[in-house]
Formats: structure tokens, sequence, C-alpha cells
């Protein structure tokens, strides 16, 4: 069965193929990183717009890659949230519209499941049962998979993502938007030990989080190191880098913390925070120490891409889901609806 993915959650417009047989056949993106830059965050309707304008051409694009028509495709698969809602319609109605004018199956994708399962796009995909770190510009959250659509919610956090708590600290420093990469590129440059951001909620039971005393922290940081008014760009470094390990700790004391609870060696990374090297770093170290294994998708997958929905809408697809006509996008949606398949 080949699925056509949509994804139009937030700020970029991924569509993707993939084959249950043969698995992704092709892939494809387009970022609004440059049309949402000058107002320093995502303006939804100019979102929203900017999908509509580039689904076509990209639907296009994807199928000659994968050198297949229109008519070759069996399944087609949408998020139909979490996101912005705008931005969720313009995918799944012409998703949905295009389902019916095929006469094919279509059914709706959890954005988070999607990201969830992208590590299983790899060569070597995780086993179940594991436990998912999921980071995101939206979410933070700690969860036991057993399967596909069996996800026992361990932790959360309790106010910002993480990776919120990077945009948010990013735009304090000036580093405009997408913050979380730009903060990631400047504490390369950091000093280690210059300065020491909290680990906060780790010394309290249980697998939440919080991260947005780390924000506070930062604005305190940079306005006692100012000198008239300006922070010099070597303290901006530092500032990065002490913030950085302190996510990248404080996630890894959580993630030690579940994989014990659980009785599990097999942590599994995913979200754009994922693509931060750091993180990957420090997990990968931690999960070693326990004899265990880290899966992780490659980059391009850990940010939101098309690939990540077709897959999902493959296994879903394939166990008999379908969506009627009717297009049901939805900015909130509990993981724990999501049927086990
Ligand atoms: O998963 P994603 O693409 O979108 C959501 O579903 O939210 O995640 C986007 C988030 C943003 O907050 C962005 O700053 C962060 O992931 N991010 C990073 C890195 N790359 C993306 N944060 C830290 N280091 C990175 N390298
Ligand atoms: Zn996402």
């Amino acid at each position: 069965m080949i699925v056509l993915g949509i994804e139009s959650s937030c700020d970029e417009t991924g569509l993707a193929l993939f084959d249950s047989e043969k698995g992704l056949l092709a892939h494809t993106l387009h970022s609004q990183v440059e049309l949402h830059a000058e107002y320093g965050g995502v303006v939804p309707e100019l979102a929203s717009r900017d999908h509509i304008r580039y689904l076509t051409p990209l639907l296009e694009q994807v199928l000659s890659q994968a050198s297949l028509k229109k008519s070759d495709i069996d399944g087609l698969a949408y998020t139909a949230g979490p996101g912005l809602i705008g931005a969720l319609m313009s995918g799944a109605s012409y998703g949905r519209a295009l389902a019916w004018a095929l006469a094919i199956p279509a059914v709706e994708v959890h954005h988070m499941e999607g990201h969830l399962l992208a590590p299983m796009l790899e060569d070597n995909p995780p086993e179940f049962p594991f436990v998912a770190l999921l980071v995101s510009g939206g979410h933070t959250l700690l969860a036991y998979v057993k399967g596909i659509g069996q996800y026992e919610l361990l932790g959360q956090s309790l106010d910002d993502a993480a990776g919120e708590a990077f945009d948010k600290t990013a735009k304090l420093l000036g580093l405009g938007y997408p913050g979380g990469p730009a903060l990631a590129v400047l504490a390369e440059e950091g000093q280690q030990g210059v300065y020491r951001f909290p680990r906060p909620m780790i010394d309290r039971p249980g697998l939440d989080f919080s991260f947005s005393g780390l924000k506070t922290f930062a604005l305190n940081t940079m306005q006692s190191a100012a000198q008239d008014g300006q922070i010099a760009q070597q303290t901006k470094a530092d500032i990065c880098l002490a913030f950085e390990e302190a996510v990248a700790d404080t996630l890894k004391i959580k993630c030690r913390r579940a994989l014990e609870q659980q009785g599990c060696n097999t942590l599994v990374i995913a979200g754009g925070v994922g693509a931060n090297k750091r993180l990957r770093r420090t997990l990968a170290e931690m999960v070693e120490s326990l004899g265990g294994q880290l899966f992780y998708p490659r980059i391009e997958f850990c940010t939101d891409n098309g690939a990540m929905i077709a897959q999902v809408g493959c296994f879903r697809l394939m166990a008999g889901e379908t969506q009627p006509l009717e297009i049901d996008a939805r900015a909130r949606w509990p993981m724990q609806e999501l049927k086990a398949i």
C-alpha cells in the first residue's frame, strides 16, 4: 500500500510517500522560517496561507521524486492535530478532498505520534517496549510505549516545553527565530563553568518537568552581566552553553529515572529538540552506562516532516482505520485518546 502523508500543523509543509512493503519512497518539505523571521515567531494566518500555496507544488515534487502518479496512491494520511488550527485545516482539507477525488481511504494522524514513531523510519528501528522522550516546541513528555497507539504517559512539562524554553531564551538573547538551533550554534562557543543554571524539579520524585524558570534565570544572568546595557558576545555564548547543559542534564536525569522505573533500557528521543547534539550526546552516554540502546531519527526527521505522518498513516490504514468525509482538525488532542493497533 502506498500512502501519501501531509504535515501542516505549524510552520512546515511536509509531504511524503510511504510504502507498506518498501518503507519511505520520497519526501519533501517547505519551511516557512523566512516568512515568519521578521515577526520573531510564527504568524498563524500567514502559516495557513503559505501551506495552501505550497501543497500542490510539493505534491507534484514528491510524486516525481518517486516516479509515481496520483493514481498510484492507495491511501492518504494528514496531520489532524495538535497544532495551529488554520494550518492544520489547510493540510487536512487538502488531504481529505484529494482522497475523495481519488476514491481512496484517508486517515487522521496525531502529530506527536508521528514524532514518537519517527525513529522507525531508520534502518535499525527500536523494538517495543521502550521509553520515549518527546521534546518539541509545543510538548515535552516521557511515555512508555508498548506498541503502536499504546502510550502510557509517565511525565510531562507543567509549563513551557523544552523547545519553547530554547526559543524564549534565544529571543531574550536577541538570537531571533527560530531560536533553538541558533542557541545551539552559539553554545558551541561557550566556555564551560562560567555559569551554572539550575536543574529544575530533579529533587522531587516523579517524572514531570518545568522549564519556564530557566528563561527567568537566563534573564537575571543577562541583566547582571550587562555593562551599559550591552552584553558581550562571549557572555551570550557562555549563557547559551549553561542553558543547554541545564536542559540536557535535566532531561537525562528524568530519562534515567523513567528507564529504571519501567525496568527498560531502550530509550527513544523524538521531536525538534531531539536534533540538539549536546542532548543526543548526553543521553547516549547515560543509556550506554545502563547497557541499553538509544534510538533517534535522522536530524531532518526530528523536526516536522511529512515522512513521519505518512508512516503512521500507513500503519493505521493497514490496520483498517479510515476517516469519514468530515474534517475534524483539532488544536488539542490528548495522545491517550489514540487507538491501539
Ligand atoms: O518538533 P518540532 O519541529 O515542532 C513542534 O512540533 O513543535 O520542534 C520545533 C522545536 C523548536 O522549539 C526549535 O527551537 C527546537 O525544536 N529545535 C532545537 C534544535 N532544532 C530544533 N532546539 C535545540 N537545539 C536544536 N538543534
Ligand atoms: Zn512537531
